[in-house]
This record gives structure tokens, sequence and C-alpha cells, in this order.
């Protein structure tokens, strides 16, 4: 998602704030801007679009000495990609950027706008640098009036903040989203939200922890942590290799995706839920008004959580609801009518198959609406209305955090539309977004868990065939997590519903027959675990995941104990990604592209 980059320092500050940038273009981004104080002067460009235009919109620009600066890529979340939107923020004589969402926003908009403040945009961010000036005018002094703006501000930042009252000072703070700072031999300082702006520039950097906060001037760096005692920076040698800074340590995309989903997973959350009620501002209630059927359509795994929003949809919604493979949808003359509402599911939002459908519903006048991860993709330009995942970008062709975002609005969205239909009680709703809110504690991945999946995937790296059973909405977890395991270890794997194992597949259990069972607590359970005691009764070796001990499995996943159905669905999704990672590993393969597959297929 957004970017951040700083510079303290006598060097071409431009050039550094613009390669720095550039540096976070894989994060994912739909403006950009940077803001440069030197010799008491500002100077500020911002961009619409690609780093390309703020490059054109700067290039008569040169500082000539010392200068303090601040650069953004955004990733719209609060008001659309315009430059106005865009980071830095100005106050009256200070400019902030911002990663992450203060979730008081409204509240601290509100007072500051009664006290006559004026806002120029519609971010959350604006408000930071509202904030210090009035607590400068209030402090008299620029540090006190930063730590006491910090303090006031709920939610998860990066911030950097450059302000004339201190023109030789950054200040920072860091609570949920990434920041670090790195320092060169001349002294000089460099910001970022990844390694990567760093690489070439700083041998060694210091990670800030949440709740920290200070400045840096050319002389000293104070930090001071959450509950305002000052501690010393750890800095620590920069790998200097561009690719590995840029997997944070992991060692595939794909691992990196993994244990992102917890704090994606939040990123898609935030300011979207009251105690009770869920809250899309991208919405408007008319979409769903004389609406009769709600159609899902999608390819791959966004096909499967198109799958899992069929089950949430008819459970929380009462609406009907039906799902579609696009490339099937497309060439069967299927029948619209105009009370469907169209929905497609699709992380790129260019996949030409489901692109194509949604043109065909806008032709035949359905309305329509787009769950995507790309903001400005084909799809959501098309769209009637778009809901943003917001799992920023994904690199590893196998589909992760773009999966279990998509299902999070999913869940949210049932809520939304059961409250518009009146099908759950205003206490069921706000249970359930209760629920929500635990989902990235669910999550997160432990250690343990990790290292118990690297062990048992050698077991499974043979065999004739994987079958994932589950049932009702752990049935599309099945199939993604066979999807998982056939992309990326090239393993023949299926998802199958757990009840229909005996018409048919059963035939093929043996001990060399896998079968991963996703046996939730909270759903069905009996049923399932007679299914897994059908197939275990023919010697099939059996993978269970569940909560629940399970006597007739051969190996047993443990996940936590749950509240309820949709949060083992999450702790079970964890456990068949890290399978189908810890098995193509141990088989040497290319984790990240893997073979023939491609992550955007704009081709029929
Ligand atoms: C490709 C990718 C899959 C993805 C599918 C749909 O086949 O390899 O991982 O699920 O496209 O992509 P979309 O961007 O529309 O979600």
């Amino acid at each position: 998602m957004c970017g951040i980059v700083g510079y303290l320092g006598k060097k071409n500050i431009k050039e550094i704030l613009l390669s720095g940038l550039k540096e976070l273009e894989y994060r994912g981004y739909d403006s950009a801007g940077i803001a440069v104080l030197e010799d008491g002067n500002f100077s500020i460009y911002k961009a619409v679009g690609k780093l390309v235009n703020l490059e054109e919109k700067t290039k008569d620009y040169e500082s000539h000495g010392f200068a303090v600066g601040i650069g953004h890529t955004r990733w719209a979340t609060h008001g659309k990609p315009t430059e106005l939107n865009a980071h830095p923020h100005l106050g009256e004589s200070s400019y902030v950027v911002h990663n992450g969402i203060i979730e008081n926003y409204a509240q601290l908009k509100k007072e500051l706008q009664d006290k006559g403040v004026v806002f120029l945009s519609q971010t959350d961010t604006e408000v930071i640098v509202h904030q210090f000036e009035k607590n400068l005018k209030l402090l008299k002094n620029s540090f006190d009036a930063f730590s006491k703006t910090v303090g006031e501000l709920q939610g998860a930042y990066a911030i950097l903040l450059v302000t004339k009252s201190e023109p030789d000072t950054i200040f920072f703070a860091k609570q949920g989203s990434p920041m670090l700072i790195g320092v060169d031999e001349q002294n000089d300082s460099y910001f970022a939200s990844s390694d990567t702006p760093l690489i070439g520039q700083c041998n060694s950097v210091n990670y800030f922890e949440d709740g920290d906060f200070g400045y840096v001037t050319p002389k000293k760096l104070m930090i001071f942590s959450a509950n305002g005692t000052q501690r010393d920076a750890k800095f620590v040698p920069l790998s200097q290799n561009k690719l590995s800074a840029q997997k944070d340590g992991f060692r595939f995309f794909m691992e990196k995706e993994i244990y992102e989903q917890s704090s994606v997973i939040s990123d898609t959350l935030m300011g979207r839920l009251s105690e009770s009620e869920v809250i899309f501002e991208e919405l408007n209630e008319n979409l769903f008004y004389g609406i009769s059927e709600i159609k899902f359509c999608a390819c791959g795994t966004s096909y499967h959580s198109a799958m899992s929003a069929f089950y949430l949809f008819e459970r929380y919604a009462k609406v009907k609801t039906s799902l579609e493979v696009a490339s099937e949808f497309r060439y069967r003359n299927p029948i619209m009518s105009k009370d469907t509402l169209f929905v497609v599911i699709s992380q790129s939002g260019e996949t030409a198959d489901t692109l194509e459908t949604l043109k065909m519903a806008k032709k035949a006048g359905l309305k329509t609406l787009v769950i995507c991860n790309v903001d400005n993709s084909s799809m959501v330009r098309l769209a009637d209305a778009a809901i943003l995942t917001r799992a920023g970008i994904e690199k590893g062709v196998a589909s992760t955090k773009a999966f279990a975002t998509q299902v999070t609005v999913f869940w949210m969205l049932s809520l939304y539309v059961a409250k518009i239909r009146n099908s759950l009680s205003g206490t069921d709703i706000a249970n359930q977004i209760a629920l929500l809110r635990e989902v990235p504690k669910h999550t997160k991945v432990t250690e343990v868990l990790h290292e118990k999946m690297k062990r048992l995937s050698k077991r499974y790296l043979h065999g004739h065939g994987f079958f994932f059973i589950g049932r009702d909405i752990f049935y599309p977890l099945a199939l993604e997590g066979a999807l998982k395991l056939k992309e990326i270890s090239y393993l023949h794997a299926e998802g199958y519903p757990a009840g229909e194992m005996k018409h048919g597949p059963i035939a093929l259990a043996d001990p060399e027959l896998f079968t991963i069972a996703l046996l939730p607590q909270h759903l069905h359970y009996e049923k399932t675990k007679s299914n897994v005691e059908e197939l275990s009764a023919r010697d099939s070796t059996i993978c269970v995941i569940s909560s629940e001990e399970f006597d007739k499995a051969d190996d047993f996943v443990q996940i936590s104990s749950c509240k309820h159905y949709m949060l083992e669905f999450y702790e079970m999704m964890i456990v068949v990604q890290l399978l189908s990672l810890e098995i193509s590993v141990r088989l040497g393969n290319d984790v990240d592209m893997p073979r023939n597959l491609a992550k955007s297929v704009t081709v029929e």
C-alpha cells in the first residue's frame, strides 16, 4: 500500500526522494508527492498516477544545500486519487506524510473544523498536520506539540512531519505501519517504509518499533517509546540485495504474503466497522434496492472467494445468490434479468474473462459491483460501484492475501446487505462485527504452526493425489487449498464437498490417497467427521485440521479453539496455505513463479 520516504542532509534531495519512491512502487499507489524545506521555504510537488508524472513536475526544481524533505506514494483509501488528496498534506507551515489509517480522524476533524480550520482534502491524514499546528500554538514547542499529537491519534500510522518552526528537523512516529531510518557516513538521515530505498545509501538501519516517535536533526536522533521514555537506536546491518529486501527477510513473496494477512485484513476492516453496522463509504444503498438475486462471477482463487460469498449471503443477507465461472458464463448465452446485481471479483481487475462478463452485464442493463484489489483497474473503472480489498500488491502468483481480504469484504458486505434487508437482528449484526474484529488475531502465523507444517510437508511429496474436503463454506476453502497445492507443487489435488466423496471419489481411497479434512467445530462437525471416518475405514491417509483432537487421523494439525466457524475458516486457510508452500519448497519448485501460470491473465 502507501510508501513513505524522508531525507535530511546536503545531497541532491529531489533525486533521493524520487528514487526512494521508485523503490516503493511495488507496494502499489495511485498518486505521489514530495515536500522539501530549504532555507525556510517549502517546495511542494504532487501528481496523480505514476511517478513519471511527478518527475515531470519536478524537472526544473533543484536544491542547493542542506534541506529536509518527505515523500509519499498514496494508495487511495479515504478519498479518490486526486492531487488534493495526495500527500504531503499542508497545515499553515508544516507538511505531513502518513501510511495507515487514523481511526478517530472524523472526530478530530470535526473539533478542528469547529475551531475554524479549513480542510483541503478528504483524507484522514490531513488531521495530523492541523492537530500538530493547533498543539504548537498551545505549547510553543515543536517536539512537545508533535508528541501530544501522536498521543491523540488512534489507528495505524507511520508519520513523517516537517515544519518551518524547526527547519532542520524531521519528526517521526510509528504504530502498526512499517518504517525505518538509516544514517550514512556524512551523518545524513534517510527514512523509508521498507529497506529497498535505503540500499546503496546506508549500510545500517534502525527499524522502528510500534509506539516509537521522535525526531532527527543533523546532530542527533532522539527516539522515545510509547510510554515517553527515551531509548537508544538499534542499528543493524542492511542487506544490499534489493530483491531479498522486498521480501523483508522471507524466502518467497508467497511466504511474506501469508504472514502479511493479519495486517492487511486490519486494513480491509479499518474505518468500515462501527459497533452496530458495516460502513462502506464507497457504496450507495440504492445499489441493493429492487434486487432479487446477486450473481457472483470470477476466475481462479477469486472464484473460490466468490463461492464463500455464496454461502455467506444466503445465510446472513437472505438473498438468492448464484455463482459463475467467468470463462463459462461468457459463452453460454446466459439469461440476465435487471433485478440481478452482478458482482465480479478480481485481485487484478484485469482478468480478461471476468472483465468480459462485466461488460456483458453492463450491456444487459444490470447493476454492477466489483470487489477488487487494484484501484483504477479496468474493472474498477467500468463497474457502477467498487469495493477495494486493500491487500497491497500481491507478487506471488499463488494468491493468498488477496483471497483472505476478498472473503473478509464478503463477510462484511453480507452484513451490510443484511442490515438493508432487515434479515439479521441488530444484536446478530453487532455480534458478527465483534467476530470480524478478531480476524487479524486468528490470521497471525505462529512459529509453532509454521514449524509443524515444515515437518509435516515431508510426508506429502508423492502419492496418487490429494482430496481437500469440507462442507458448507469449508468447501470453497477446500477448493482453494487444493488449487494452492496444485499451482505450486504440481501434485494432483482436488477440492470436494465432504459429503460427496461417497458418491464416487471414495473408490480411489487407499494409503496413497491423501485426504486433507477441514473439520470445524462450529459447523456440521459430526456430519463432516462421519465423512472422514468413511475414508479412514478405507485406509486413506488422512490429515485432519481442527481444533478438536481426532484419533482416526494419521496426521493432525490443531488450530486454536475459536468462537465461530468463520474464525476457524481463517485459521484453516493459513494451514492449507503453509502446507502447499512447504511441500513446494521441499520439491524444489519455484514458489513465486510456478510453471505455466501468470499472475494476471489478460487473454481468453
Ligand atoms: C490467474 C492467477 C490466479 C487468479 C486468477 C484470477 O489465473 O494465476 O491466481 O486467481 O488469475 O485473477 P484475478 O486477478 O481476476 O483475481
